[in-house]
């Protein structure tokens, strides 16, 4: 069982991340028949939600819904929504065009059942900065580290990560006059007991109208990020993070990617060892 290469790869260029809903329950062994024979390559990841999970009677413990939390008054109305979906995809790529073709490459495989809802381009900015300036990733883990933070060790999930997703969005007046200081203080990885490690793969997102940042963090559980994201909103002593002083999250995501074998989504937590072709039809 091996890690989807793309998770333990820094961005390139550009990205492209597909967030998607299952239209009915009955779509859900079709499609995956399709991500079964998908060929996973150093440009593509691929996370299911529970509600996938739940509707081929699959088991993958730790995944849930990502949780909603209100922040605390002082906070000026802001919250942490949960949007979650059914399927992501995230895409890198050395240019914009080659993202495209993946996506539509994928889109076009699929037999129908999902539905887009959202589908967010996202480059480098000035060598790996948030739009707000500061170097963003620079205290990610390193290598084996990395892979120990982001990629579940052992059990039946072994090789396959966890991935929280939010895409933030930044206040256009609040950018302009950036603290000179970076914003996140309340995130040190190391203040956390157990330590909260996390394999953040952020891309800033945007144009003229409304940009911002579309976090991405894997972990070997949702709990590290969990965690965090509280402290951060305020849950645990009231204090809210300096961040939403010019970001506010828009929206949220658990998703579940799976192992490989040979290449190809070691999907045995959702179909059985049997594989897909074996899998009772899914009873609504
Ligand atoms: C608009 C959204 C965000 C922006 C612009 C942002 C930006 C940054 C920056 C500039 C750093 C310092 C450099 C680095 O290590 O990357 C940082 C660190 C970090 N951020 Fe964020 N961040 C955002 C959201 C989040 C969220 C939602 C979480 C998790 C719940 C998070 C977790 C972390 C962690 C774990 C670190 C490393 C802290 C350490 O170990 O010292 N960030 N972030």
């Amino acid at each position: 069982m091996t890690p989807q290469p793309a998770i333990l790869l820094p961005p390139l260029a550009v990205g492209q991340v597909l967030t998607l809903r299952l239209t009915a329950a009955q779509q859900a062994k079709p499609l995956l028949r399709v991500f079964a024979a998908l060929a996973m390559d150093e440009s593509l990841v691929v996370g299911f939600g529970w509600h996938f999970v739940q509707a081929v009677s699959g088991n993958v413990p730790g995944l849930r819904g990502f949780p909603a939390m209100t922040l605390p008054e002082s906070a000026g109305g802001a919250a942490v929504p949960a949007t979650q979906a059914d399927v992501w995809v995230y895409v890198r790529a050395a240019e914009a065009g080659a993202a495209l073709d993946r996506v539509l490459a994928l889109m076009r495989s699929l037999p129908g059942g999902l539905t887009i809802v959202e589908d967010v381009a996202t480059f480098t900015y000035r060598g790996g900065r948030d739009l707000s300036g500061y170097e963003d990733g620079t205290e990610n883990p390193q290598g084996v580290a990395g892979a120990a933070a982001a990629i579940i060790a052992d059990g039946p999930l072994a090789g396959g990560s966890f991935v929280a997703v939010q895409r933030w969005v930044h206040d256009q007046s609040a950018l302009a006059s950036a603290p000179a200081t970076a914003p996140v203080k309340r995130t040190a990885q190391e203040s956390f007991g157990p330590p909260a490690f996390m394999l953040r793969r952020s891309m800033p997102y945007g144009g003229a109208r409304e940009q911002g940042l579309y976090f991405v963090a894997y972990g070997a559980d949702l709990d590290r990020f969990e965690r965090m994201m509280r402290r951060m909103a305020g849950q645990d002593d009231g204090v809210v993070d300096a961040l939403f002083r010019f970001s506010r999250p828009a929206t949220g995501g658990y998703y579940w990617c799976p192992a490989l074998t040979d290449g190809k989504l070691d999907l045995a937590p959702m179909v059985g060892a049997g594989g897909v072709e074996a899998m009772p039809d899914v009873a609504v």
